[in-house]
């Protein structure tokens, strides 16, 4: 990434502090003071009381009492697909099922097909176009899932866009690139699940651990889908093989996916939509980052999950969006704000903890990204606003004025 030297005066510096996920009740302390932020090279030298005199060499911005938070890390998405599926969101609306639809060779598998038929280019096109967007709402940091492929060839060819884009020297946001290889079982295993399960152990993991394409594993573990069983024999071996590991855990149904989580002390359990109380108590016991999802409950009509329950319990919460094809074609920030503090009763605060720093845990990221403290990357946002307060009352609308990443501005609104 080409860095950069910059100063912010003038600033309300609103952050969560630490370098491991903020947990339970401390999801609700933030740093917040008035003053500047030094960066230099690309990382975070000085956060402080404004100074009389500022250091040559540097690009001088006056924030005016505007807040500056933690660039936001999206630490959930399915960015990289071929198509869309609109027709889909249609049925949904009239009743149909997400899960039925997959059952029928739809959903998941639509978007492999079209996956499959995509060219490179056209996939970083529109991952860049993405990417673009997410960075105008103060996103620094994104997850990016493999997942849409179900074969040797697609599987590589989704990590490789998400590879190339991180090797842009003046890209907007770094990929924190997962391995969901796992995300339904392919036409071709269809019935030989535990032989599909077997390829990805077998063939996928090593041959992804040796190109560098994926920091961690994900599974879809769900009734229809793959087991509780099926996800602990992937899950080991990636584990074994260095791959931190996730969970797409308990979305449709209750289904042991967060208890499998705390076995496994993984870095994050997501979706939960109808986690257990034992699955809740299990997250938090074992530092499991429980990502929740809003805008997907939302966009299913589904019950949203028991954030307040899940911080007072002790567990650390991210929220993130989900971008997909699918369940969820959204990339909203603000929109995620407004869901979690009007419906999961998230305080402003411990919106920004999940967020950020515990966003950032989540792609064991949280030594480097996620906080504004000298050492870290210079990534962070600055609102067009005095208060965090706008993040969710601008209910679905842009409060960011300009994302800075690596202490260069990568999106400006005039
Ligand atoms: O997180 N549930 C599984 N995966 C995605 C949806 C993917 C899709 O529908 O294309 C999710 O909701
Ligand atoms: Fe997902």
């Amino acid at each position: 990434m080409k860095n950069s030297n910059l100063i912010i005066t003038g600033a309300r510096i609103v952050t969560p502090l630490g370098r491991t996920a903020r947990k339970g009740k401390d999801m609700n302390e933030l740093f917040d003071e008035y003053g500047s932020i030094e960066i230099t090279e690309g990382k975070i030298t000085y956060v402080g009381h404004d100074r009389p005199h500022l250091p040559e060499g540097y690009q001088v911005i006056h924030a005016d009492g505007k807040v500056v938070l933690p660039g936001f890390v999206d630490s959930h998405t399915h960015l990289v697909f071929g198509g869309f599926r609109p027709d889909e969101f249609i049925w949904r609306l009239n009743g149909d099922t997400y899960m039925s639809i997959l059952q029928r060779g739809g959903g998941i598998l639509s978007t492999v097909k079209a996956t499959r038929e995509a060219s490179p280019s056209s996939l970083r096109n529109k991952t860049e176009w993405f990417i673009h967007t997410m960075s105008q709402m103060g996103v620094t940091t994104v997850e990016g899932k493999s997942g849409y492929g179900l074969d040797r060839d697609t599987e590589l060819k989704q990590l490789e866009v998400m590879q190339s884009i991180n090797f842009d020297p003046i890209r907007k946001v770094d990929i924190v690139p997962t391995f969901l290889g796992a995300h339904a079982v392919p036409t071709e295993y269809k019935g030989r699940e535990d032989d599909y399960i077997d390829f990805l152990i077998r063939e996928m993991l090593p041959l992804i651990k040796q190109r560098m394409l994926a920091e961690n594993c994900d599974i879809f573990c769900e009734r229809g889908v793959f087991t509780v069983e099926q996800s602990r024999r992937l899950l080991r071996a990636a584990q074994e093989m260095g791959f931190g590991v996730k969970i797409h855990a308990d979305e449709i149904v209750s289904f042991g996916g967060s208890e499998l989580a705390g076995e496994l002390h993984a870095l994050s359990a997501d979706h939960l939509l109808h986690a257990s109380d034992a699955g809740i108590r299990a997250l938090a016991d074992n530092d499991v980052v429980a990502t929740l999802l809003p805008l997907t409950a939302f966009t299913l009509r589904e019950p949203y999950a028991r954030g307040r329950e899940m911080i007072d319990s002790g567990c650390a919460v991210a929220l993130a969006t989900d971008l997909n094809p699918g369940s969820c074609c959204s990339g909203s920030i603000p929109l995620t704000f407004a869901l979690a503090c009007i419906y999961m009763h998230l305080t402003v605060a411990e919106a920004i903890t999940a967020m950020t720093l515990n966003g950032a845990a989540a792609v064991n990221r949280a030594d480097t990204i996620g906080s504004i403290e000298v050492g870290k990357q210079g990534d962070l946002v600055m609102l067009d606003a005095d208060t965090p307060n706008v993040m969710p009352y601008y209910t679905g609308m842009n409060a960011v004025e300009r994302t800075i990443k690596g202490g260069r501005v990568v999106s400006h609104r005039e």
